[in-house]
């Protein structure tokens, strides 16, 4: 079981709190008073750098948030989760994604079974269906072969998926993979619009089998299909991803075509089990292997380094500086990557759903901050649009930059463009500009004594907005499999340290019910009264003019 232990009460946090109020950090001093920063405050790993040295912290900021850890007992939760115990305890769960990319022969117990070889097993299965798609092997109800799949999944059965296959699209296969998410209908219509039926497969990833949106999809995805004269052969076009296989068999998929997962997978952790098999599709069997072994690579750095050097607890605990002694309501992802252009949106996800939680594992409300909100685009793109206010605003953004050395794709000089910009924006984020650099600027530039007073203030630059850089040499299944393993981790870290529950998401259940009950009133002549007038209001206004 994880430890419950109120952060704020521990020597540690109290610590911090004394830390924090006695000293106003600024980079350009830190930097100056210590030439060795960059060296005492970065982690080269074997395939990547993580810099944390433009950080609002000094020495002693950095051992009180070790300490912070080794009091909230990280160390245990971590073998905690690691050997299976239902550290999930809301919903008597074991959370066992790292199970999945641990290809060593050592046994994991839940329930007192080995859940090795059923992980195993259900990899082959994804090893040789996805060989014989690309192949060409496994045809279409009219002796085609496949040439495009659809996902119909939400949430944690798509996010993982499309962030991952938009990553690696340097690797694709022959196959077009789609997703289809949203239960607004537009968005299946446009899918489906250029679509072959004969040349289709699709894939219903849902953990639970009952989500509204990828049912309703899923239903209007089989209509299409047998409209279009398909009739006997949906165990040829569709497979589902699922841990429900009454209800997948009731909606008509063939049981060979059903790639099962279990319910110690979180949804938002669950691109590593079968919920991966558009990857595979997408990118081959070979490449999404590699993923998982990056992410086991990460999995093994995480358990066993020295907290001082350990990436995704360093990354954890610098959050927890922002987030509850600095009251930075939200943290910046900025992939300077075109391919990772779904990383920020995945991440929300991933952290916002598990962390975005207000009661502590002792059941009480929390009186601290937890979960910021996640967000963040691609650079450069952002950088023309929301970097002012990260430069100029009144809020505190911490910030992640993402970069790689090599590019899949050399055009003329654009990587050094980019990364140019990358170590730009760093370096202006932590050092800005004061007032004396403006004045200098000003003055060179030819403005009078009044026109520098007038603009002056306009001109100056804060700094001290901290960011951690981390470079991998390059983009490939494996390192981006470390990659989002190193922020899986550096969540659950953060939620240990908050005392909260971080795999379950009770948060999302409200609006689903109400949205079931809400749906039958749409659908009745009666006028709506039964709610609030605003309420009312709308539901009225929409069924008069739909
Ligand atoms: O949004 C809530 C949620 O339960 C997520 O946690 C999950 O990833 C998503 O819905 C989809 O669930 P399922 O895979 O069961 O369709």
């Amino acid at each position: 079981m994880l430890p419950k232990i109120n952060p704020e009460h521990t020597q540690s946090w109290q610590d911090l709190e004394m830390h924090f109020a006695q000293n106003d950090f600024d980079l350009r001093s830190l930097f100056k008073e210590n030439p060795n920063r960059f060296a005492e405050f970065s982690v080269k790993r074997d395939g990547y750098l993580f810099d944390f040295s433009k950080n609002l912290i000094d020495q002693e900021t950095f051992n009180l948030l070790i300490r912070l850890a080794e009091e909230t007992h990280l160390k245990e939760a971590i073998s905690a989760m690691f050997s299976g115990e239902k550290i999930n305890e809301t919903e008597g769960r074991a959370v066992l994604h790292t199970a999945l990319r641990d290809f060593s022969e050592e046994e994991i117990l839940v329930d007192g079974e080995n859940i090795k070889p059923g992980i195993k097993k259900v990899l082959d299965q994804m090893k040789s269906f996805s060989a014989k798609v690309i192949s060409g092997e496994h045809k279409g109800f009219s002796g085609k072969e496949i040439t495009d799949v659809v996902n119909i999944g939400i949430g944690g059965s798509d996010l993982g998926p499309v962030m991952v296959c938009s990553a690696l699209k340097h690797f694709k296969t022959r196959l077009n993979v789609h997703f289809v998410s949203n239960v607004d209908g537009n968005h299946i219509a446009e899918t489906l619009k250029n679509l072959n039926p004969e040349t289709t497969l699709f894939i219903v990833a849902s953990k639970t089998f009952t989500t509204q949106e990828t049912m309703t999809n899923a239903e209007s995805a089989k209509d299409w299909f047998l409209k279009k004269g398909a009739n006997e052969d949906v165990a040829k076009h569709f497979v589902a991803l699922s841990t429900n296989t009454k209800s997948v068999k009731e909606f008509g998929i063939a049981e060979e075509n059903i790639f099962e997962f279990w319910d110690w997978v979180g949804g938002r952790y669950s691109l590593w089990s079968a919920i991966g098999l558009s990857i595979c599709l997408a990118v081959g069997y070979d490449n999404f292997e590699q993923l998982l072994k990056g992410a086991n690579e990460t999995d093994t750095h995480f358990k066993t380094a020295d907290f001082k050097a350990n990436i995704p607890v360093l990354m954890a605990l610098l959050g927890i500086w922002y987030r509850n002694f600095y009251g930075a309501g939200t943290y910046a992802i900025l992939p300077y990557s075109q391919y990772l252009d779904r990383f920020p949106a995945y991440l929300q996800q991933g952290d916002m759903e598990s962390n975005g939680k207000s009661v502590d594992r002792n059941g009480e409300y929390v009186e601290y901050e937890t979960g910021p909100i996640i967000w963040g685009e691609p650079g450069t793109n952002g950088q023309h649009a929301f970097y002012q206010l990260i430069h100029q605003g009144t809020e505190l953004i911490p910030a992640d930059f993402l970069a790689y050395a090599k590019s899949c794709n050399e055009v003329s000089d654009h990587q050094d463009k980019l990364l140019a910009n990358f170590f730009a924006q760093t370096e202006a984020l932590a050092f800005g500009k004061n007032a004396e650099e403006v004045h200098a600027e000003l003055k060179a530039s030819g403005k009078s004594d009044e026109e520098i007073e007038k603009l002056l203030n306009y001109k100056v630059f804060a700094g001290d907005s901290p960011t951690n850089s981390f470079i991998f040499n390059e983009l490939t299944p494996f390192s981006l499999g470390q990659l989002i393993a190193l922020y899986e981790h550096k969540i659950f870290v953060q939620g240990v340290i908050w005392n909260i529950f971080s795999f379950d998401q009770f948060g999302v259940e409200l609006g689903k019910v109400l949205a079931g009950k809400i749906l039958s009133e749409l659908k009745s002549q009666e006028p709506v009264n039964s709610h609030d007038s605003s309420t009312n209001g709308l539901m009225n206004y929409y069924k008069a003019k739909k």
